[in-house]
């Protein structure tokens, strides 16, 4: 594609997203009016697709100076980037399916404008701030995260005394995760793994790792599509949460012989390895919607494998003793490296966040520390969209609030 094309495209995507972004679209326009990011530097490391663009244009019309790549090689739209890098004050490294080194050198670019404000998803700014880019650490205000696993590496590291810098938790607002996390990967993975497959869901045993907000999402799309589903899990709580919600819940050694598609959601390591493979039926298809790529051990089915070979765009088959074993998109992300992510209703609500985010930490003096996305914030996020649906809910008569408050009429 030529660049003019590229960039056309690109501008197509965004403005398709950008008009079912409602929430987001209420935020730019009074951060155009008020300015309120005027004289801040944004580093950003995000899927580089069109909903990702929408926020990272309202930052910029929001008067930051943008800097952003992307936090998986494999999710980055290249036309999508293309038009990012024809805004003024926006500057986008991402690029499709760049090598190691090229992924992590755009991360070094996009800290070299020297930021005040970082947002990431999965934490890899932030881990290069504390290790090799330690003298701008002084410089910075703070920081969003996107996701769960993020979060939990923020945690840990808060709890070690070696977080350096405030973090709001964006992914833990209502808003985001029950939303985003549920109905965003639910209805996106399965986009993703029909587009790649072109097969059928219906009839077929599907087998999902973790039941958290993500699996749970994935696992109620699944049965409406018509398969059997299977829970693994860890958890004892939400092993039964899965068993009452209707699926079958048994260990993954189990659950490997009889699936035919199976989709990890754990944001943990190794959840599908030799011992699963070993078991599995011919022709099982395997799928990750959780963490970066190492909830499938690659590298344990590459060496058990007589030959690998691509089948399919996004799919490879891997031969292991006269068994064909099928990985999407490399055990990547199969929702944004085989398809184009969240729907836009979706990310709508998480990148308001974001948004709503950066403004407040420009706007406060935190603590070095992960901190709650505000209860305020998350409240004006989901008035804003019921707002956007033409949806009204009922309002507290104060006799019914003295009665909630009160606890001498209990009976
Ligand atoms: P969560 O913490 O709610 O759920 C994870 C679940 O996996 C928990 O119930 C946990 O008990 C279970 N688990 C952990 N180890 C396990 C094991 N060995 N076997 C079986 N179950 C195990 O997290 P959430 O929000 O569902 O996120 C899951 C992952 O998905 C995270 O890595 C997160 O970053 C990622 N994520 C991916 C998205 C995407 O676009 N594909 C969107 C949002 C989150």
């Amino acid at each position: 594609m030529s660049d003019k094309d590229l960039i056309e495209s690109g501008d197509m995507k965004i403005g398709w997203v950008r008009s079912h972004m409602p929430v987001l679209s209420i935020i730019r326009e009074s951060f155009e009016r008020e300015q309120p990011l005027k004289g801040h530097k944004i580093a950003m490391a995000l899927h580089v697709e069109a909903k990702t663009a929408a926020l990272v244009e309202a930052l910029a019309i929001g008067g930051a100076e943008v800097a952003i790549t992307g936090c998986n090689p494999l999710s980055t739209q290249d036309d999508v980037s293309a038009a990012l890098n024809t805004r003024d004050n926006i500057k986008c490294y991402a690029k499709y399916d760049c090598c190691s080194d090229e992924y992590y050198e755009a991360i070094d670019k996009v800290l070299d404008m020297k930021p005040d404000i970082t947002i990431d998803d999965g934490a890899d700014l932030i881990f290069k701030l504390h290790t090799e880019r330690t003298d701008l650490l002084p410089g910075i205000l703070g920081g969003c995260e996107e996701t769960t696993t993020g979060i939990h590496r923020l945690k840990a590291m808060e709890k070690d005394g070696a977080l350096k810098m405030p973090v709001v938790a964006v992914n833990d607002a209502m808003t985001k995760f029950l939303f985003d996390n549920r109905y965003g990967t639910g209805q996106s993975a399965w986009d993703g793994i029909m587009r790649t497959t072109n097969l059928l869901v219906a009839g077929k045993t599907v087998v999902i790792g973790g039941y958290g907000w993500c699996g749970k999402g994935v696992a109620m799309r699944a049965s409406g599509l018509g398969a059997d589903v299977i829970v693994t899990e860890i958890d004892p709580i939400r092993a039964l949460e899965a068993r009452m919600d209707g699926h079958r819940v048994m260990s993954m050694a189990e659950a490997a012989k009889y699936g035919d598609i199976f989709v990890t959601t754990t944001g943990n390591v190794d959840i599908l390895s030799k011992k699963h493979f070993e078991v599995m039926k011919d022709g099982a298809i395997l799928a990750n919607s959780g963490h970066f790529n190492v909830e499938i051990n690659l590298e344990e089915l590459t060496a058990m494998a007589s030959s690998v070979r691509a089948v399919r765009k996004n799919i490879k088959e891997y031969n292991v003793a006269g068994k064909r074993i099928n990985v999407l998109a490399d055990g990547r992300l199969v929702n944004l490296a085989a398809g184009d992510g969240h729907p836009a209703e979706v990310m709508d609500m998480s990148f308001a966040n974001q948004a709503l985010c950066v403004k407040y930490i420009a706007e406060n003096k935190l603590e070095n520390g992960v901190h709650p996305v505000p209860h305020d914030l998350d409240m004006y996020v989901a008035e804003l969209k019921l707002k956007s649906m033409g949806i009204e809910i009922d309002e507290l008569e104060p006799h019914q609030t003295e009665y909630m408050e009160g606890w001498e009429c209990g009976t």
